[in-house]
């Protein structure tokens, strides 16, 4: 049943070209790869990666997470779709070398679509094979996924580079990575029992509509519950350092030196509220991010006196 409402809300995503794509819902176009520079990111977030819950995003910020010991990837997203964009990006990274998976992604030569199909759940390659046979490939991959999410920005990503991809599909099977359909703020009731070394969210705060201390109080009473004492969580990524992109349009002097004041603001108050200790970490800004900036900066919360335990 969810499956036929599954593909229902796919066929109606590309056949209405994704033009009415605004803001992030529980049917929208999938992204193709990360606009994150996760690659950079991750190795500087100091802790253990072992059990980790993860914004499913296009996958990649999940398949990350096994490039650096990940073992337990709980990963959730508001759109029912993102499922089918995580499985069959790991039924590529199992079925084909790193030449094909790129051949897959980035030429999009669907005649590789027959050798990741025996390595997709029945569910999944139920939902692909329909889409495939209906659409040509090139269709789906533009109208399913976003179109501004193309190759050019999948060197955000370790599972786009040689190396990262062999190392990501051989942890692949020591592993577990799970799917749930899920807001953000329901999350934490999903999963009352589970405790993580690390979660990751994205950039969600841009687009939840909740103010700061609103974001610092869920945090606090939700989130923070279900993060070990040696757990790190990413609560936001900033594209150009901007919490909020608004400021693009004052001239690149000020609008940095408001970013910045802002910034201070901001990860005042989430250590306030949470008595964690936040931390900025900066990394060249990812291909997508919006803005001039040089830097992109993720904003993650540790416990004080962390220390990794692997
Ligand atoms: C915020 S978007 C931004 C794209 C992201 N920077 C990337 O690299 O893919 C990341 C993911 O968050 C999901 N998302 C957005 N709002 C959400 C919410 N309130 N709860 C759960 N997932 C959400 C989107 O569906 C998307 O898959």
């Amino acid at each position: 049943m969810d499956l036929r409402v599954d593909i229902n809300a796919a066929c109606s995503i590309i056949e209405k070209e994704n033009l009415l794509w605004t803001s992030y819902t529980e049917y929208t176009p999938l992204h193709l790869a990360s606009t994150e520079n996760i690659r950079s990111l991750f190795p500087k977030i100091n802790t253990s990666f072992e059990k980790s819950l993860v914004v499913t995003c296009g996958g990649d910020q999940p398949l990350e997470c096994l490039k650096y010991g990940g073992k337990n990837i709980h990963t959730f997203d508001i759109n029912h779709l993102a499922k089918y964009g995580l499985f069959l990006k790991i039924g590529a990274i199992r079925a084909l070398s790193y030449e094909g998976f790129c051949k897959f992604y980035q030429d999009f030569d669907l005649s590789l679509y027959s050798q990741i199909r025996r390595f997709l759940c029945p569910e999944i390659c139920i939902f692909f094979d329909f889409l495939f046979k209906r659409y040509n490939h090139m269709t789906v991959i533009y109208f399913m996924f976003d179109k501004i999410n193309n190759y050019q920005i999948s060197n955000n990503s370790s599972v786009f580079t040689k190396e990262g991809f062999y190392q990501i599909k051989d942890q692949l099977n020591k592993s577990d990575i799970s799917y749930i359909q899920s807001d953000l703020t329901d999350i934490a009731s999903k999963k009352k029992q589970e405790e993580y070394d690390f979660i990751y969210l994205s950039n969600i705060f841009y687009y939840n509509g909740m103010s700061w201390p609103q974001y610092a109080e869920f945090l606090n009473e939700q989130l923070l519950p279900h993060l070990k004492q040696d757990g790190a969580i990413l609560i936001h990524y900033l594209y150009s350092g901007l919490l909020e992109p608004t400021i693009l349009s004052l001239n690149s002097r000020i609008g940095s030196q408001i970013a910045e004041s802002k910034r201070r603001e901001f990860t005042s108050l989430m250590s306030t509220t949470t008595g964690l200790d936040t931390e900025l970490i900066s990394v060249p800004a990812s291909d997508f991010g919006f803005g001039d900036g040089n830097e992109d900066i993720g904003v993650v919360l540790k416990r004080k006196n962390h220390r990794i335990t692997i």
